[in-house]
């Protein structure tokens, strides 16, 4: 029997409710292929500030170093918007992904044919779409120095923030980004600024100098304006797109819609070594937060790639997002992707039926 360690990280607002539905999947999922868990539930975020004064406390990112992966709902919350930089929910979920050294960040977003009436696009652009951003996470403008507020010559107030990346930064994601391409359809898109942003020049010279090592790859380069606007007009021309943080965290909140909602979308970060963080791309949703409203599966979709991508558990894997496409062929459907002839249903309820078809399936031999 296989056990891991893994870590929970629930968070603020839907985070829990999502955590719950994601976890007891998880555990029944992996259970057909003889899989165990040991689950160690930690702080992260505003829960976090609440408890301990800090959105990161040590013993959050010690015991998710120690662990085989993490699995993280959404932080943030109203009631910590105003605080300092320092001490905001979201500064801990920059120190976790920084800490745990996980510079790749996979965000797949894939329209499935139940849900095509659910994106906001005609089926006909919306059909098939299938793409999968790949995002710088721990470098560029979050994290770049000099940074801060200050003052101007004329005496008057800024905010200030640098764009930058090191060499083995670019090199680094660009790899992980034709390894990618090289696995799905051989086509990759490096999506930059390098028509104004300096970083972005270096950026585009370094993923062209790399290419050499990949003559099978299809490469392409688009600015991230142009990009955004070709991801709603013809989005199927996409396969892979390698672009840097910021880019990569606005254009994957894009391309969410275009598969229905954003409470679909799963992500996967990874760096070199050591335990992947695995989260939805959605954040807390305080709006409907403790209503038993939020879609989970984000999250559930996130669990499955904690399997495949973090344990290499693709049979547990495929057990989870098979129940998921059994559940909405079946019509079940939270508040966000709900339409005519579907069953609404809340957060628990579709998690319910998300167990009910895994249970459905085939034991394993
Ligand atoms: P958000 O993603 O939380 O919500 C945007 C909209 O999408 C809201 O209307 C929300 O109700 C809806 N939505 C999001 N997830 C959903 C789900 N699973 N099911 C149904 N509807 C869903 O973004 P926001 O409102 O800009 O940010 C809210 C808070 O979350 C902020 O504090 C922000 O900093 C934080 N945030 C955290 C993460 C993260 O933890 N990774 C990501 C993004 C935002
Ligand atoms: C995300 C979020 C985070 C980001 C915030 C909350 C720090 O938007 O995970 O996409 O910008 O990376
Ligand atoms: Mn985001």
């Amino acid at each position: 029997k296989r056990s891991y360690k893994i870590t929970l990280l629930p968070g603020d607002g839907i985070g829990p409710e999502v955590i719950s539905v994601a976890k007891d999947v998880l555990v029944l999922a992996a259970s057909f292929e003889g899989i165990k868990f040991e689950f160690r539930e930690m702080l992260l975020g505003g829960a976090a500030l609440d408890a301990t004064g800090v959105p990161l406390p040590d013993e959050t990112l010690a015991v998710s170093k120690e662990s085989d992966a993490v699995l993280l709902g959404a932080i943030g919350g109203y009631k910590w918007d105003k605080n300092e930089k320092r001490l905001k929910p979201e500064t801990g979920l920059l120190q976790i992904r920084e800490g745990l050294k996980v510079f790749a960040n996979l965000r797949p977003a894939t329209v499935f044919p139940q849900l095509v009436d659910a994106s906001t696009l005609k089926r006909e652009v919306a059909e098939g779409v299938d793409l999968m951003v790949v995002r710088e996470l721990t470098g560029g403008i979050y994290f770049g120095k000099p940074r801060g507020f200050g003052t101007n010559e004329n005496g008057e107030e800024t905010g200030f923030n640098t764009e930058i990346y090191a060499k083995h930064e670019i090199d680094r994601i660009t790899r992980v980004a034709f390894e990618i391409a090289r696995k799905r359809r051989g086509k990759l898109c490096s999506v930059d600024k390098s028509n104004v942003l300096e970083a972005s020049m270096f950026w585009r010279r370094r993923v062209q100098e790399i290419s050499a090592e990949y003559p099978d790859i299809e490469l392409s380069h688009m600015y991230v304006d142009n990009a955004a606007m070709q991801l709603v007009r013809y989005p199927k021309q996409f396969d892979t797109i390698v672009t840097n943080n910021i880019f990569g965290d606005i254009l994957s909140d894009e391309a969410s819609m275009i598969t229905g909602s954003i409470g679909m979308l799963p992500s996967a970060s990874l760096g070199d070594s050591g335990p992947g963080l695995f989260e939805p791309i959605h954040g807390s949703a305080p709006d409907i937060a403790g209503q038993d409203k939020a879609n989970p599966c984000a999250t559930v979709l996130s669990a499955a790639m904690l399997l495949r991508y973090g344990l290499g558990e693709d049979k547990a894997a495929d057990r989870i997002e098979n129940a998921v496409l059994d559940t909405l062929n079946k019509g079940f459907r939270t508040g966000d992707i709900h339409s005519a002839g579907t069953k609404l249903v809340g957060c628990k309820q579709l998690g319910e039926e998300i167990m009910k078809s895994v249970d459905s399936q085939a034991p394993a031999v």
